[in-house]
């Protein structure tokens, strides 16, 4: 099992860039199952396992794919296979998206109940409930969720919570709907926005994206397109907290700085010094950390991707600092593991107190998921000697070429 060994105390310094968003391909690599007429290319397609995965599914439904460094060519013209596998679909929970498309254009999708990140129970029923509001029968299996429909119909659906995967799962469904469907308590994320985009240059009519009401207008053919997937605002997040951990000075390169408001704002709080530079941010640490109180929340507010990055940030604050985290019931799985680098955290349900301490020291570490291993990226980089992680594949699934771009502004890491 591969490691990543961290030998904390160097700033880093000079610019990093960061990839195409995880969060918006995965949606929009299931988007192209929806196209009957021609092959989608996307650009900016970062090297992922999660990239990876889903391109397996695709091809399992028939897809044809040409994949040559940042680019991708898929053509879905002939599907064959109406169902996903259990074990592609538990490897990550975002498989659960070919749903929506495939229910829509087939009539039919058939999908093992989804994995991923360890982080709560994580289920489906609103994307379920949206399906069954657009007239689809939904029957719940032994591990298998199937959904038929002769036809969609347009309906209005409210979300008991603006879930981003219901969102998207029922958006690309309701393309397919007769008339028109409106999603009410939508999740506002800058994903469901590129989503949106992405439909409507496949010839879709997506109104409201990025607002808690969108509104879809049926089509029945969906062309191919050609298009560029977002910067991902939860890679540049854990960069700019990368340089106020190690008190660097680094421009993050490749970022829509709206994406990254709330970071930015907790940053500034804790006394980092951050500077919009048109789609850079310079971001410059001082050693000082001053204790903040964050709350997670649907965007805009603070991420919950963000969390863990940010806990490990405020171990190292002069004083007692509080994090709140309403989006999942069970993501302080790194608590344990920043605990083991000498970091001073209790947790009260979904409150957790930090109380900063003047070093971290290097430890053998485990990532129980994509964050958690972040942010103990983050605590080795500000640690006294060496941090040993293992679970490297679960930040594989998230982190482009982190080890490499860390090292080229000065980090001591490595892979092993
Ligand atoms: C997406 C992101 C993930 C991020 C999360 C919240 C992708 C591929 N992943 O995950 O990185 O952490 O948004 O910003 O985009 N829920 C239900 N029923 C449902 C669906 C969700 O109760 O049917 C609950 C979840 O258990 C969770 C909350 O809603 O507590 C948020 O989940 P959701 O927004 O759906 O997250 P994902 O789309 O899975």
């Amino acid at each position: 099992m591969a490691t990543m060994l961290v030998r904390g105390g160097m700033p880093l310094i000079g610019k990093i860039a960061v990839s195409g968003a995880k969060n918006a391909v995965l949606p929009l690599l299931a988007a192209s199952l929806m196209a009957t007429d021609g092959k989608t290319r996307l650009e900016s397609v970062p090297k992922l396992n999660d990239v990876t995965t889903m391109l397996e599914v695709i091809r399992h439904l028939g897809g044809n794919i040409n994949y040559i460094d940042d680019e991708i060519e898929i053509d879905c013209q002939n599907l064959n296979g109406n169902d996903a596998p259990y074990n592609l679909i538990s490897q990550m929970r975002a498989s659960v998206l070919i749903m929506g498309p495939l229910l829509g254009r087939l009539g039919k999708a058939k999908v093992s109940l989804p994995g991923g990140c360890a982080i709560g129970t994580r289920p489906i029923d609103l994307h379920l409930k949206g399906f069954g509001l657009l007239g689809a029968d939904i029957v719940v299996g032994h591990g298998f969720v199937e959904a038929t429909a002769e036809r969609l119909i347009g309906n209005t659906i409210y979300l008991d919570y603006p879930s981003v995967g219901a969102t998207e799962n029922i958006m690309m469904a309701a393309c397919f709907a007769d008339g028109v469907s409106i999603i009410q308590n939508a999740a506002e994320e800058p994903e469901i926005v590129d989503l949106a985009c992405f439909i409507n240059c496949m010839g879709g009519r997506v109104d409201g994206a990025g607002t808690d009401t969108i509104v879809i207008t049926g089509r029945s053919a969906f062309r191919a397109p050609y298009y560029r997937v977002i910067p991902d605002r939860i890679e540049a997040g854990t960069y700019m907290m990368a340089a106020a951990i190690t008190a660097g000075d680094l421009v993050v390169e490749n970022v829509i700085p709206e994406h990254v408001v709330s970071v930015i704002a907790k940053l500034r709080e804790i006394g980092v010094a951050i500077e919009v530079l048109g789609d850079s941010v310079r971001v410059v640490g001082n050693g000082n950390i001053l204790p903040v109180d964050v709350k997670t929340l649907p965007y805009p507010g603070f991420p919950t991707d963000m969390q863990p990055q940010m806990m490990a940030l405020l171990c190292r604050g002069q004083g007692t600092s509080m994090i709140t985290e309403t989006v999942f019931e069970n993501r302080f799985m790194h608590v344990p593991e920043l605990r083991r680098m000498g970091a001073h955290i209790r947790t009260e349900g979904r409150n957790a107190i930090i109380k900063g301490v003047a070093n971290l020291s290097g430890a053998p570490v485990a990532a129980s998921d994509l964050r958690a291993g972040a942010a103990l990226i983050l605590a080795g980089l500000a640690a006294q000697g060496v941090t040993e992680i293992s679970g490297v594949t679960h930040i594989e699934r998230g982190y482009a070429d982190i080890v490499r771009k860390l090292q080229e502004v000065g980090a001591d890491i490595c892979k092993k």
